[in-house]
């Protein structure tokens, strides 16, 4: 349905512009309007509301489960920087339904395809509720910080075994259930939220613990070389009886720059160590050269957007909100960065808010924002909503480190060893997965295959 949807919208002749979004990213009335038109296009593609719905989800296909959990984290930041309260229930009641019968995130509806990265974007949510001040679940619901927590521990544990067999010397897998096809990755994405995560558990509690994890995790990323000597973060690589990360897929995705940016931000404000904000600027410059790459401060996903048509896939047509919301994070907590992250950010929403009056509704956002404002791709989504909310509503960001609460100043109850004892009942929920489009992991036929499988002999189980 979509699709057709998608066909006949790219063969219309409602392509053309007619109306144009001009934001003035200073003036905070302009920035809040053209934020809030977004963000009702953004959840115009939500049904989780509607009788019947499951509050959390977006319509899959095409849209994972993970990026609902980005859209909920977004949702958060727009409640805090706008004040409209319109999608706080939303927000509320999907963070808290996707949290699952074990309370971390590990619904079983969704093991078939459970990556870490995956759930740590619905964690990633959560911690943002914590630390923005987003009111408080009821006392008998899971709280914000002890979601986050339980997420963390069993991605510990995940760790752990990994360590123990010397596979890549450590660091996360992509999927963590091994039926599941990508199970023989390991993504950087998911080490880079599992980074941030601790960078953020670490400063919102004051406990080492996570600290100390967040260092490992980025030691391992850079040993195993997925952070280059220039800085750029590519994709991952393959652990299996040939590659011990050794085969690799070099991809720059603007994304895992985000997450390893944001949590480093963290753990600058956390240790103020200088060797954090020598990290920071490393990775911005490579950064503002890579995905910045004209010289009109407009973001770019150079991977896949300045093909012809572009290649990004579904997932992929976020990945500029996560850029937009780390470097954001970093304005805060490493100042000394603030002016030049404020120039990339306030060029790149006045560019995308242009591209947010596409469609018969005029009021659809394409993807590129760096090509002319007449010519559309004929692309749109949660994604290219998504990513132009992100950049648009970051203009109303204080730089002031009080935008992140912590145990002190916060109300969010934590609970140090949620999660740790709840793992996978792989005898709910397994169905065909199709991981092959998923963000950068390339084709993995093969292994959906052997995920299937799998899949019979849970069937032939009596
Ligand atoms: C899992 O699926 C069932 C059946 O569709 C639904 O009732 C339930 O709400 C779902 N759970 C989650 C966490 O999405
Ligand atoms: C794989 O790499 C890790 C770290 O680089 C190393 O400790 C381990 O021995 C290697 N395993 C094999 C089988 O080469
Ligand atoms: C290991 O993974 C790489 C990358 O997918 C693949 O080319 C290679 O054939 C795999 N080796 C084995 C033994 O499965
Ligand atoms: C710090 O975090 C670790 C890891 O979750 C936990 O085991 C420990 O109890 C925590 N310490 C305190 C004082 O809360």
């Amino acid at each position: 349905m979509l699709w057709v949807g998608v066909l006949l919208l790219v063969c219309s002749p409602w392509v053309m512009v007619s109306r144009a979004y001009d934001l003035d990213p200073d003036d905070p009335k302009s920035v809040k309007y053209v934020a809030g038109r977004v963000a009702q296009k953004l959840m115009e593609f939500y049904p989780g509301e509607n009788p019947g719905r499951i509050p959390g989800l977006f319509d899959y296909p095409p849209y994972y489960w993970w990026e609902a959990g980005a859209v909920f984290g977004a949702l958060v930041d727009y409640w805090y920087y706008t004040g409209d309260t319109t999608y706080n229930g939303p927000t509320t009641r999907a963070l808290i339904h996707q949290a699952g019968p074990g309370k971390n995130y590990m619904p079983h509806n969704q093991t078939s395809a459970m990556g870490n990265d995956d759930q740590a974007f619905w964690a990633l949510a959560a911690m943002n509720a914590a630390e923005k001040k987003f009111p408080d679940p009821p006392p008998e619901e899971p709280q914000w910080l002890a979601l986050v927590q339980a997420v963390f521990n069993l991605q510990v544990k995940r760790l752990r075994e990994e360590e123990a067999t010397y596979n890549c010397g450590g660091g996360l897998r992509w999927q963590a259930i091994p039926l599941n096809g990508g199970y023989d990755y390991k993504n950087t994405i998911s080490n880079g939220c599992f980074f941030q995560l601790g960078a953020r558990l670490a400063r919102y509690t004051g406990n080492d613990t996570y600290a100390e994890w967040a260092e490992k995790i980025w030691d391992w990323t850079e040993k195993i070389g997925f952070i280059t000597p220039e800085y750029s973060i590519i994709d991952g690589g393959w652990i299996n009886a040939t590659s011990n990360c050794t085969t690799r897929s070099e991809i720059r995705w603007s994304y895992n720059a985000g997450v390893y940016l944001g949590g480093a931000a963290f753990m600058y404000d956390y240790t103020k160590k200088d060797i954090w904000k020598e990290r920071i600027d490393k990775m911005l410059d490579y950064t503002f050269g890579y995905f910045f790459p004209g010289n009109n401060d407009i973001m770019v996903e150079s991977a896949c957007e300045t093909l012809n048509p572009p290649s990004c896939n579904v997932d992929q047509r976020s990945f500029k909100a996560y850029l937009s919301r780390f470097l954001t994070y970093v304005r805060i907590l490493a100042p000394w960065t603030a002016p030049r992250i404020a120039t990339k950010i306030k060029a790149s929403s006045i560019a995308a808010a242009k591209r947010c009056s596409r469609g018969q509704d005029q009021n659809t956002c394409g993807l590129r924002w760096y090509t002319p404002v007449d010519e559309w791709e004929g692309m749109w989504g949660v994604g290219e909503q998504l990513a132009a909310l992100e950049v648009i509503q970051s203009n109303l960001v204080k730089e002031s480190p009080e935008e992140f609460a912590d145990s002190k100043t916060g109300t969010s109850i934590g609970d140090p060893s949620a999660g740790g004892d709840v793992e996978l009942d792989l005898s709910h929920g397994l169905k065909p997965v199709t991981t092959a489009d998923k963000g950068g992991a390339g084709t993995l036929t093969g292994l959906v295959a052997l995920a299937m499988l799998g899949l019979s002999w849970w069937l032939m189980k009596p």
